[in-house]
């Protein structure tokens, strides 16, 4: 899908030939001379367009105006996340009506925000998946143009978010592929594919080399499956060489069937969603190869099924994690930690200035957000406030949960240095507490996507986030070590 953003005054607009153009009407709209002007001016007036996000007033080929439909979007204040509320209400017009080329037009000088929100919410409301389907009802939406009285002010958001819709649709679609169709092996060739981009290098360790390297606690998930695993190892170098990276782990559980522990049959196979972590590392990688910033980014991918059979794993079987902790699983279903464990211990070798995880860990992060914003943990105040932020302007939240070592108590094992369950309660903080003990001294936080990374029911596929969380954070990462005169 292409984007384009370029100067439009409502007048201009008027000729301007495209399927649909869309006029953003927020509040203390000034109506010029101009027939759309007029026409968003008389619709507001009769009642009929609100400003209120979201509110629609489809219009056919008004007189004086060149576009075949023209469609009257109330976007609120005008901010990124009203601009997003409106466009995404527009998705049904963009899918059934085929729309393939959309003029988006701010009447009044937006915000830089909310031109990248107009960006990624009109790729997200035309995206449809193809990957396993014979006959592709491929996506109609080809071109946008974003028209603004100003593209200079605005650029820099614009191009960010093109990226990020790149980022975010190789995510969503490695994410929403069947397992059978996203086997760890295949997971690792679409990271090798992204070493095409010159920044980017791609290194694949497989089941020999893992056990080298002593991943006891992540070779034992895998274990009950015939697919290999994959230890995923991608490099993003975008500045000096000795500059300490961010080194980004995702979760890479292709299937999580529960192993032994299982899980009930309904909806089970969700579970090819499990890999929602590492999906968007990739994604996070693809959008860096777009917009290079100024740092360093190491990538972490532990991918394996998690499957029932006569080799796999069983509860109570105590194994040796890459850290030389002892681990007594006591449920294969809490396969996740297991698997991250060992790429936490391992990024200590890259001296990190931060570590991030993103992981589809628990049912109980779930519970406690829901699918509005993913679960954060950090030890570091900094790192998590950052974080924070960078979700907020992104449109991709998430929320501080804490870490108390209280919390800690119940991984307490007879037979092992640590379990890998406690009980009912917290479930998702005491995840993150397991984790916490692999973690090498370094700052690091850890973001709980169970329950944003997909949806279910009606609208059920994976959603890409949180490459957008991701992304904001490292372009502000690299202009904040370039403001402190350390980079280079
Ligand atoms: N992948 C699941 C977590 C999950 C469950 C994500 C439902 C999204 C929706 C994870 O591997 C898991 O099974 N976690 C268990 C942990 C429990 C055994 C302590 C869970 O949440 O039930
Ligand atoms: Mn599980
Ligand atoms: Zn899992």
């Amino acid at each position: 899908m292409d984007f384009e953003l370029k100067t439009l005054a409502l007048a201009a607009a008027s000729s301007q030939r495209c399927d649909l153009l869309v006029l953003l009407v927020a509040e203390g709209f000034a109506p010029g001379p101009d027939a759309l002007s007029s026409l968003a001016a008389l619709a507001l007036k009769q009642g009929d367009l609100q400003t209120r996000a979201g509110s629609l007033l489809q219009c056919y080929a008004p007189p004086g105006v060149a576009a075949r439909r023209v469609a009257l979007l109330g976007a609120g204040d005008g901010g990124a996340a009203a601009v997003r509320k409106a466009v995404l209400a527009l998705a049904p017009v963009l899918k059934v009506r085929g729309i393939k080329q959309v003029v988006t037009l701010f009447a009044q000088a937006p915000q830089p925000e909310a031109v990248g929100a107009a960006v990624r919410s009109l790729a997200e409301a035309s995206y449809v998946y193809t990957s396993t389907k014979s006959k592709p009802e491929a996506r109609t939406l080809a071109r946008a143009v974003i028209g603004v009285p100003a593209p200079a002010p605005v650029r820099g958001a614009f191009d960010t978010a093109v990226a990020v819709v790149a980022g975010v649709e190789f995510a969503r679609e490695w994410a929403n592929r069947p397992a059978n169709h996203a086997t760890p092996t295949l997971l690792g060739e679409a990271a090798q594919s992204l070493a095409k981009h010159k920044p980017i290098q791609c290194k694949l360790h497989g089941p020999a080399q893992v056990a080298k390297l002593g991943m006891g606690a992540f070779m034992a998930v895998a274990q009950g499956s015939s697919e290999p695993l994959r230890f995923i190892e991608l490099h993003y170098q975008g500045a000096a060489k000795g500059q300490a990276p961010v080194v980004l782990v995702g979760k890479g559980i292709t299937f999580d069937s529960g192993g032994i522990s299982i899980k009930p049959a309904a909806g089970m196979d969700e579970m090819k969603f499990d890999m929602g972590g590492a999906a968007s590392v990739l994604g996070t990688f693809r959008a860096l190869a777009q917009l290079k910033p100024r740092i360093n980014v190491v990538g972490l991918i532990p991918a394996c099924e998690n499957l029932p059979d006569g080799k796999a794993v069983k509860p109570g079987d105590v194994v040796t994690s890459m850290s030389g902790q002892t681990i007594e699983i006591l449920n294969t279903d809490a396969e996740g930690r297991l698997a991250l464990c060992d790429a936490l211990a391992y990024a200590a070798r890259f001296k990190p200035a931060a570590v991030v995880d993103m992981a589809t860990l628990t049912g109980a992060c779930v519970v406690a957000l829901g699918g509005v914003r993913s679960g954060l943990f950090a030890n570091d105040e900094a790192l998590a406030a950052q974080l924070q932020a960078a979700g907020e302007q992104a449109l991709d939240p998430c929320w501080r949960m804490p870490l108390d070592d209280d919390y800690a108590e119940g991984l307490k094992s007879h037979f092992a240095d640590v379990a890998n369950v406690a009980g009912r309660d917290a479930g998702a903080v005491t995840a993150a507490k397991f984790l916490q003990r692999f973690v090498g001294g370094y700052p690091w936080a850890h973001l709980d996507i169970a329950g944003t990374a997909w949806k279910s029911g009606v609208a059920k596929g994976a959603t890409g986030r949180p490459v957008g969380l991701l992304v904001q954070y490292l372009l502000a990462a690299a202009s904040a070590r370039r403001g402190a005169g350390r980079g280079k």
